[in-house]
């Protein structure tokens, strides 16, 4: 039995308006909330509507706290492949959020144990994620948590999947210039969130959100412990959906 709810929706941008409606109802509801934020293009469209309802008066970022799930291990911020500048670009330079409240693991420190055991703690310090915001991987990564036997508790490095590297290849000049390594939130901090909120679209994210929601719960196929929260929401896609009777 799982309280997840699944909502279909018609398109990427009806998903991503009801994705930042929901963003909205958080941040109007609690303005010093604590959002967990996610890269990847799933969210971008997120992202802009919630910039332009800042733009409109709508939302006020000014109290709001931001953790991002993830970065690449052993690249610097000024690389525009790093998610530092992707959140910068996509959200925080266009919004009315203070710098000093926006945090995502520090890529360019070696130190894996230092950084995740600092990020791990920050999150704690900041009372926890009101609402976590999650893509999903073409092999049901979340965050950076890639297929493995068991279920990461905190914050770690991880060596990305082959997959997910040819996945993210596309943002990046050559395929030797993609990070071999990130440090993600484990899938305890995740299941930490008080409420997730997963954004799924197009075809090629068909099977891993069928086996998200289908499949047997497994670190084999990180997203399905997701099954297991107490206050999921899935919104999809018509593309993603195919084959789904939901
Ligand atoms: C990356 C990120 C994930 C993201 C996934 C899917 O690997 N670490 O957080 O969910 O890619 O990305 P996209 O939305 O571009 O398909």
């Amino acid at each position: 039995m799982t309280t997840m709810k699944i909502y279909k929706v018609t398109d990427y941008d009806a998903l991503s308006k009801r994705a930042a409606s929901m963003l909205a109802a958080q941040i109007i509801g609690k303005p010093d909330a604590v959002l967990g934020l996610a890269t990847g293009s799933t969210p971008t469209g997120t992202y802009q509507y919630l910039r332009t309802w800042q733009r409109e008066g709508i939302l006020d970022f000014s109290g709001i706290r931001t953790v991002n799930l993830d970065e690449y291990r052993g690249i610097a911020r000024t690389n525009a492949q790093s998610y530092y500048a992707f959140m910068r670009e996509n959200l925080f330079d266009h919004v009315n959020i203070k710098e000093e409240n926006t945090y995502i693991p520090n890529g360019e420190e070696a130190d894996g144990d230092k950084v995740c055991r600092e990020y791990e703690a920050l999150i704690r310090r900041l009372g926890g994620v009101d609402l976590q915001l999650l893509g999903i991987g073409q092999n049901g990564h979340i965050g950076f948590n890639e297929p493995a036997e068991s279920f990461a508790e905190a914050c770690h490095c991880v060596d990305l999947a082959r997959s997910t590297i040819e996945a993210n290849q596309r943002f990046f000049e050559r395929a030797e210039d993609v990070p071999r390594q990130a440090y993600t939130m484990g899938i305890g901090t995740i299941m930490r969130a008080k409420k997730i909120l997963l954004l799924a679209s197009g075809r090629e994210k068909a099977k891993a959100l069928y086996q998200a929601v289908c499949g047997p719960i497994s670190p084999k196929l990180p997203a399905s412990v997701l099954r297991l929260h107490p206050d999921v929401t899935i919104l999809a896609d018509e593309e993603c959906c195919a084959g789904m009777e939901f």
